[in-house]
């Protein structure tokens, strides 16, 4: 079908705001500071004392299970003088979170138990000493922690998912992967945004799906990906969409991947990929585990290339498909908008 003349494509980002320190530093209080992020799912935590911790906008963030069965989130640091209170991005505390400079101890509630060999004082009372809440809600028991107070709930941003993802099952945490891309966070999630490289840069990918009907629409801060498969029970079969900003989830038939989008700096941006699997069916895992470990080396190598291009000096914002980057302009307008970029 011909799409006729429509209207002029919009244009991408501008190539200076990707790279640069004082951009990096203007999204993480911009977008990051504000955005929901995925930190983990309650299933990861089995018993009182077991944490995960996170870098949450530059913000180290720990959520730990508490002794009556609810989880909670800190900030992942201690009210004495600032040291870190887990070092290890998942773990178990005894008993206890022990502050690893001094030896402070908190319960899991968040309240100084005892405050190591620190002398008499007067007028020192442990309650004016507990450790800083971090807002945390649950989704599906995904835990998600945000620094807003004012960002709307977060089951509110995945109702679209809710709508498509019916089967709300989630398997127990099998195995977490990540790498690291040297690339600007942004290269990365525009090339997540759409199918339009498929044909050119994943040829595995390209022989189980059909990538001339491949479209991504918006249902609200939402991605949907939607690619028919050329055969029946193909492992690519299932739901993907990303949530604004740093969120990709990949519905499989035994299982879940969530994709952890982590911004390290401006030409840095780790992955941790989290999958969540059926243990009846390690072999499906294994599989999957090979097609995805393909399809991501295809990806980081070119959005690699892509950051150095984009920031080399040549190239100018270059115009998006209308057919194929509807999600990209989507992504740089609410970036345009939450950060204050001009365009
Ligand atoms: S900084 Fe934590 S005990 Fe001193
Ligand atoms: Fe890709």
């Amino acid at each position: 079908m011909a799409d006729g003349p429509g209207k002029p494509p919009v244009r991408a980002l501008e190539p200076s705001l990707y790279g640069r320190a004082e951009i990096f530093a203007l999204e993480r209080q911009t977008v990051f500071a504000k955005a929901w992020r995925l930190i983990g799912h309650e299933n990861m935590l089995k018993a009182a004392g077991d944490f995960l911790t996170d870098d949450l906008a530059g913000r180290s963030v720990l959520a730990v299970r508490g002794k009556d069965g609810a989880v909670r989130a800190f900030h992942n640091v201690c009210p004495h003088r600032a040291g870190p209170l887990a070092t290890t991005p998942d773990g178990h505390c005894d008993g206890a979170i022990t502050c690893a400079y001094h030896g402070w101890r908190f319960t899991f509630e968040g309240r100084l138990q005892s405050a190591r060999d620190f002398g008499a004082a007067e007028g020192f009372d442990p309650r004016e000493h507990g450790l800083i809440p971090v807002r945390m809600e649950t989704w599906r028991g995904f835990l998600f922690v945000t620094l807003s107070d004012t960002a709307p709930p977060i089951a509110q941003m995945m109702a679209p998912v809710d709508a498509s993802w019916t089967d709300e099952t989630v398997q127990p945490f099998a195995l977490r992967r990540s790498h690291t891309i040297r690339c600007d966070w942004k290269a990365y999630v525009e090339n997540y945004l759409e199918g339009y490289h498929v044909p050119l840069i994943h040829p595995g990918l390209d022989a189980e799906i059909d990538s001339a009907n491949y479209t991504v629409h918006m249902e609200g801060e939402i991605a949907v990906h939607r690619a028919p498969s050329r055969k029946a029970d193909n492992v690519y079969s299932g739901y993907w969409a990303w949530a604004w900003p740093w969120l990709g989830i990949n519905v499989y038939e035994h299982g879940v991947m969530m994709e952890r989008i982590s911004p390290v700096g401006p030409e840095e941006t780790r992955l941790d990929y989290l999958y969540f699997f059926d243990p009846a069916r390690g072999e499906e895992l294994e599989d999957m585990l090979k097609l995805s470990d393909a399809v991501t080396d295809e990806d980081l190598k070119m959005c690699e290339i892509v950051h150095r291009n984009i920031t080399g000096g040549v190239y100018k914002a270059g115009p998006l498909s209308p057919r194929h980057e509807g999600a990209v302009a989507w992504f740089q307008a609410r970036l345009r908008r939450e950060a204050g970029y001009p365009g």
